[in-house]
């Protein structure tokens, strides 16, 4: 383990700086900022290849930003950045190093754990999933009846579905036609149910992803998935090798389900399950976009890591985004972050993230095991934006909380729909800009007076069309989604997450949080089996199962 030593965030010289501009600027609009500095966009956007953000839109000056990089230098950031990148065991309470970067890097630069080059393996592996991706693109892997795959099932859940579900969506332009990818994660047998009744099991490929191979709802689904297969195959164990294929990291398990080793892509331990859309839990997106496409959204991340290895915290787009997030946590006490992706095919992205970042920063005790006195990771979530639009934005504008956001969109469409497309724009643009500057009451009234507009609650209502405005967001423009794009995006968010654990003094890459929850359900489902009334946890506990006993005929 490296000796970087890290002082407890709020210990850090910049911390107590960072809280006396608080005050100097918390009042301070944005509207004003904008109108005293016409260069602010220049000073405050960062193009990257193919992505731009504008982070005008923010409660910042420039005095803020250089605070705010003072923080992340104080947090060691450069060192913690080397040590993750090099294969050290940065994941201390597992023993392990942290590598998704090594996935996609396509230089010819060795990368070490326990003094073993692990590129050779990576390649390797990525070879094995392009070929057998080649063979069912083709036709030329069969199912057990002699037919070519028409539908491949990922049977995964957490970052074993997430990320390449999202990816999958994401690249639907890049799709191979005759090929059909289902996900199916959770263990309500409604979601696999629904999913085989369409399918036929001469041409349906399984592809069982789980990094332990221990997880309950992947493997329930999975002997569901196989004892359908079989049904269909008159109990002939040998279709199993044609229609299951592994990916996994522990071959004991994978060959005691009764899946053929040479059906299994591996991968690390030091590749987190979060983390991990870049190694085998992949394939189903080669399968589904093809090789080369998947080498290019490899491509697209090796950019963004480059970027964030070489660029100075002034320019560094991972490195602003995080900073910024750390300014509404820590100082604004803004509890939650809003993740609002204008284009359809990312309608994932925030279920994505929200375990990215979650799971990573959802944690009380930093790194050296010390309970903390500061607020770590903000609640993730959002949804479709225009979605949102119409659903949840009445209260980012005009509500009482703080929810500082991204807008995520595409400048180019893949559609023929051009004026949609320019819809779409002019609503990201429109909210933006009413979320910084609001609408005071005497553009209220001037309004309601230029439009001749008729209140029908009176006068009395022109307090409730008032915008106060003042709310943070950046807006992150991407020139067409496409493997590139996409693989730098991603990666532009692995790395914010990655920056904030270092500064809030995390181990990002451990989620011992998910544990007690796995753990209590065992024994409750041992409670259900059992004949007797549940008697050994508290009385709401022991009700419900006792309740449930009541319903259920079995
Ligand atoms: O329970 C949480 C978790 O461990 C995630 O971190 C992980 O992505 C998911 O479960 C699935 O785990 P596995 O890939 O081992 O089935």
């Amino acid at each position: 383990m490296n000796n970087t030593k890290n002082q407890p965030f709020s210990k850090l010289p910049s911390y107590t700086k960072l809280q006396d501009h608080h005050k100097k600027i918390e009042n301070l609009h944005m509207r004003r900022l904008f109108s005293v500095d016409p260069q602010r966009f220049e000073k405050f956007s960062l193009q990257q290849g193919d992505l731009l953000l504008d982070y005008s839109k923010n409660r910042i000056t420039q005095e803020t930003m250089s605070l705010l990089c003072d923080l992340a230098r104080e947090a060691n950031l450069d060192q913690w950045r080397e040590h993750m990148f090099s294969g050290e065991k940065i994941n201390n309470t597992e023993n392990r190093s942290v590598l998704h970067t090594a996935l996609r890097n396509a230089t010819d630069k060795p990368v070490y754990v326990d003094g073993n080059d692990v590129m050779p393996e990576v390649r390797a592996v990525i070879d094995k999933m392009q070929l057998f991706s080649r063979k069912v693109q083709s036709g030329e892997w069969k199912g057990f009846t002699g037919k070519a795959i028409t539908d491949v099932v990922n049977i995964g859940i957490g970052g074993s579905d997430l990320g390449p579900r999202m990816v999958y969506e994401a690249l639907t332009p890049y799709h191979y036609p005759n090929l059909q990818v289902h996900y199916v994660s959770n263990v309500d047998g409604a979601h696999i149910e629904c999913a085989l009744k369409r399918l036929d099991p001469e041409t349906t490929l399984f592809i069982i992803a789980s990094k332990t191979f221990t997880t309950q709802e992947t493997l329930s689904n999975a002997n569901v998935a196989r004892g359908w297969l079989l049904d269909h195959m008159e109990l002939d164990k040998k279709a199993i090798a044609k229609h299951f294929v592994a990916v996994s990291t522990n071959a004991t398990r994978v060959k005691g389900f009764g899946i053929d080793l040479d059906n299994m892509f591996e991968f690390w331990d030091w590749v987190g399950g979060r983390y991990s859309l870049w190694s085998a839990i992949g394939l189903s997106i080669v399968i589904a976009v093809g090789a080369d496409n998947f080498n290019k959204l490899l491509l697209g991340a090796l950019e963004m890591d480059e970027h964030f290895q070489n660029a100075p915290c002034e320019e560094n787009m991972p490195v602003i985004m995080a900073v910024l997030g750390i300014w509404y946590n820590n100082f604004f006490h803004a509890e939650s972050y809003g993740i609002l992706p204008y284009d359809d095919y990312l309608r994932s992205l925030p279920q994505y993230l929200e375990q990215a970042d979650m799971e990573s920063n959802g944690k009380s005790v930093d790194r050296y095991g010390n309970k903390v006195d500061y607020a770590t990771g903000p609640i993730i979530w959002g949804t479709s934006g225009i979605n949102g639009q119409h659903a949840f934005y009445q209260s980012l504008h005009q509500g009482t909380k703080m929810v500082p956001a991204d807008f995520i969109v595409s400048m180019k469409t893949h559609t023929v729909f051009q004026e949609q497309h320019d819809i779409m724009i002019s609503n990201v643009f429109a909210q933006t800009e009413a979320l910084m500057r609001g609408r005071n009451l005497e553009e209220t009234k001037a309004n309601l007076q230029s439009t001749g507009r008729i209140l029908e609650g009176g006068d009395a209502s022109i307090p409730h069309m008032v915008f106060e405005g003042n709310h943070p967001s950046n807006t992150l423009l991407i020139n067409k989604i496409n493997p590139h794009s996409l693989g730098m995006l991603l990666a532009l968010y692995e790395h914010k997450i990655f920056v904030q654990g270092i500064i809030w003094n995390l181990n990002s890459f451990d989620q011992w949080g998910v544990e007690l929850g796995k753990q209590l359900a065992k024994r409750i489902l041992n409670d259900i089996h059992q004949p007797y009334p549940a008697t050994s946890h508290d009385s709401s506990t022991n009700a419900l199962i006792n309740y449930y006993h009541s319903m259920v005929d079995r």
